[in-house]
């Protein structure tokens, strides 16, 4: 047989990790990595973190699964502290990333079409964004790598240039519900949207009666030094879709809204198996615990700053190599003049430094937001080392 027992759908590296000691992964042979990638945006608390592991456990010991066709006072505690910490009324718990998009979807079709209006169903999504990998999230995106064999994909996406507020309104129509776009772009390289853009999306979803959908997968979560980077841009949107730190490791994904946005999500309208069973609730709350509070935001834009002032000033060192740092608080990218992927596996594969590469040749940072000075300055060092021995491959 040809076909390994995992489906190959990933293009695994020889990094095989079985230990995380806070903000390091050890491999199976014992090799040492520093760790500022955190599973793309995930371990917000590292890899050991007392309060998460022993939430965990203790609700594993107590109360591990039972159905939603029960009352949750453990989800009800979650989205409880969700709800005072946002724009948010309600919430919706999903396993993933995808499926709080999907939720996020679902909703903004539902708000147009409970009320009678049911040709309302586009979305107007834009170019390079990355939502997840069922059918409705990658028919939402224009990135047509990920349509290839899948193909009929879900209508009722509009795409639009990012960041052009021009081009958006130009494409609302009778049939638009709204739009869907992350505040800053993760997989696309992390390029923050514009303020101007984001509050004028809010302008015109108000002007029209359309939902404001965010994707937050990415970079929600404290990630940005605020708890969800909405707030950076002075806005209220209408839906958020969270996962990834939500659960700092455990899988765990929310759709959040408002009352009025919500209006079509009522009895029997949608549903998951797992979502919000009590284990999860335990690790999301014992997350916001952790981070929703002001010194720790103030503490992870303080050390945003710090890596990114840095950044730039080590940058000028390798002109031939770098152009720009962007992004917001933990969430960095640091944009290459040649393609970012190579060396991003020589730090990987040379100097024991994990990052994760994006598109438009960007170096992604997301290490634990718990990281603190040593972390910092161990991840100078090797990033210094790796550019100072590495060699950019020649075109073949
Ligand atoms: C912005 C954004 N949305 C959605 C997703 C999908 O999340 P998941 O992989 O948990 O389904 C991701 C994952 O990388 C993401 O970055």
């Amino acid at each position: 047989m040809a076909i390994t027992p995992l489906m190959p759908v990933y293009p695994r590296c020889g990094v095989r990790p079985v230990r995380g000691e806070h903000c390091h992964l050890i491999d199976e042979d014992g090799t040492k990595y520093l760790d500022f990638a955190s599973g793309i945006a995930v371990n917000l608390l590292g890899h050991s973190h007392p309060g998460l592991i022993g939430a965990i456990q203790k609700q594993a010991e107590t109360l591990m699964h039972v159905s939603n066709l029960y009352g949750s006072p453990q989800g009800e505690k979650l989205a409880q502290m969700l709800v005072d910490n946002t724009f948010a009324d309600t919430v919706f718990f999903t396993n993933s990333g995808a499926e709080a998009v999907e939720t996020a979807i679902k909703t903004a079709r539902a708000y147009h079409q409970s009320a009678g209006n049911e040709h309302k169903h586009e979305l107007i999504t834009f170019t390079n964004a990355f939502h997840g990998r069922t059918m409705a999230t990658i028919s939402a995106s224009n990135q047509t790598k990920m349509h290839h064999g899948f193909q009929p994909l879900l209508e009722g996406f509009r795409y639009c240039e990012f960041d052009d507020l021009e081009m958006a309104t130009s494409l609302i129509g009778p049939n638009t519900a709204g739009f869907l776009v992350e505040p800053i772009q993760g997989e696309g390289g992390i390029r923050p949207a514009s303020n101007e853009f984001m509050q004028g999306l809010r302008a015109l979803a108000d002007e029209h009666d359309l939902m404001l959908a965010l994707d937050e997968v990415q970079c929600g979560v404290a990630r940005t030094g605020t708890l969800y980077a909405y707030e950076q841009y002075g806005i209220v949107p209408d839906i958020v879709a969270t996962a990834k730190g939500i659960g700092g490791g455990f899988p765990l994904g929310a759709c959040l809204a408002t009352e009025k946005a919500a209006r079509g999500m009522t009895f029997g309208t949608h549903g998951s198996t797992y979502g919000g069973n009590p284990l999860a609730m335990a690790a999301g709350t014992a997350v916001m615990e952790a981070v929703a509070n002001d010194d720790f935001l103030a503490e992870v834009s303080e050390k945003g700053e710090r890596i990114r002032a840095r950044l730039e000033q080590f940058i000028g060192n390798y002109p031939d190599l770098f152009e720009l740092v962007r992004g917001k608080g933990l969430m960095l990218g640091i944009k290459m003049k040649v393609e970012s992927r190579p060396f991003f596996v020589h730090l990987r594969d040379n100097h024991e430094l994990l990052m994760v590469a994006a598109g438009d040749n960007t170096l992604r940072l997301l290490p634990p937001l718990v990281i603190g000075d040593a972390e910092i300055d161990e991840f100078f060092e090797k990033l210094s080392a790796g550019a100072a021995d590495y060699e950019i491959p020649q075109a073949s």
